[in-house]
Formats: structure tokens, sequence, C-alpha cells
């Protein structure tokens, strides 16, 4: 099975922000994920379009954005000039999904719907085909190294059997580190996002490998 792991850079070192970049380039990764946290919908502060356009200046992978943020269609556009190649709402903090997504793909950028634990698989349904990306959290947003939601496995394989032939990747957030990788992916999806697991160890070429493997 191919694992792509999509690293979190929450759990980078953000005074040298450009060389944890180049470290998990290395090792072959295809995606970096980008968490924005407003300090409102999730009880935290990060960092906002700003930062990702310095980051895009400084990597030509492919950027995640998840916007853990009110009212995000105020902010779609912002992101999306910053350089972020896959937008996310959260489908509880949209006021209109539907034209939140159509507004990010009109943008030309992938649109994803992030689900917080206990928001339930089949309120993604009238979204499937507006959709290129779901990403299931099993932890409760806001911080990094939080520990893996159980429950949320049967929710990932809800998502990929309600999926059927539709081109849409599955991500999961949260908590997923050696213990528990082999679980998610068992289930079906395509990414797992990977924070503290990664960056938070002494030697993050030798864990991505394990891993991966
Ligand atoms: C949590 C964030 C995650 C987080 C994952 O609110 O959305 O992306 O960085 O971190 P770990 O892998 O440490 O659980
Ligand atoms: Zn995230």
């Amino acid at each position: 099975m191919n694992k792509i792991i999509s690293p979190s850079l929450l759990s980078a070192n953000f005074t040298r922000l450009k060389e944890d970049i180049e470290l998990v380039e290395r090792l072959g990764v295809e995606r970096l994920h980008l968490d924005v946290m407003d300090g409102h919908f999730v009880p935290n502060l990060t960092f906002g379009p700003f930062i990702i356009s310095q980051i895009k200046e400084v990597t030509n992978l492919h950027l995640e954005t998840h916007l853990m943020i009110e009212t995000p269609d105020k902010y779609i556009e912002d992101y999306a000039k910053a350089g972020s190649d896959t937008i996310i709402i959260h489908q509880e903090a949209s006021l209109d999904i539907e034209s939140d997504l159509q507004r990010i793909r009109n943008l030309g950028k992938k649109a994803g719907i992030a689900l917080n634990p206990d928001t339930c698989h089949k309120t993604l349904r009238p979204y499937l085909d507006i959709l290129d990306y779901v990403l299931v959290m099993s932890v409760y947003p806001g911080f990094g190294g939080q520990s893996f939601i159980e429950s949320s496995l049967d929710k990932m394989e809800k998502i990929v059997e309600m999926r059927e032939d539709r081109n849409i990747s599955i991500g999961v957030d949260g908590g997923v580190n050696l213990d528990t990788i082999d679980s998610v992916y068992s289930t079906g999806i395509d990414i797992t996002i990977v924070g503290s697991a990664l960056y938070g160890a002494d030697d993050v070429k030798r864990r991505y490998n394990n891993l991966i493997k």
C-alpha cells in the first residue's frame, strides 16, 4: 500500500522553518499540511496568509491549508492568493458549505471539508460531487500531540465507502503515529497528516521510514 504522509508544520520549529520544510522534502513527501487557527473556532492561534505566502516562496510542495476558523468565506481568497493548493474548511464553521466549496474551486484550488470527531459522516452526502478532499479529524482540533480517537476509524471506513468511484482524497488528521498508522490506512483512506510523531522524533528520516513501511 502506498502511504502518503502530509507533514503538519504545526510541530516544526518556526525559528528554522525553511530547514524543517527541506528536511521533509528530502524524504520525498509530496505535500505539507498547514494548520490555521483563529482562537475562536478552536482555542488556539497559529498563523495566517502572510506566513503561507512565505512558505510558498521556499517550496514547490502541494500546500494543503486546514482552516480551523469561523466564517471561512471571508478569508478563502486570501488563503488562495497566499499559495494554498488545497483549501479545507470545517463543516461546523461554514455558513454555506456549497458556496464556500464552489468559491475555492472557482479560484482554481482543490476544495476540502474537515469533519470534527462528533460530526456524522452522513453530513457530507450533499457535497460529495463538489468536493476534492475530506479531512477526518481523529482528535478535537486545536493542538498537536493529542491522542488518537479510536472511534474515528469507523467513520473513515464509512467515508471510504460513501466516496464510491469519485475522485475524492481522504485524509486523516490527529494522533497518527507508529502505533495508530496501520489501523488508519487499513480503513482505505489515502493521506495521513503527521505532526508531532514526525517532527518530534530525534531522527526524522528514520521515523518517516518507519511510518511508511
Ligand atoms: C490539530 C491539527 C493537526 C495537528 C496534528 O488541530 O489539525 O494537523 O497538527 O498533529 P499531531 O500529528 O501531533 O496529532
Ligand atoms: Zn490539521
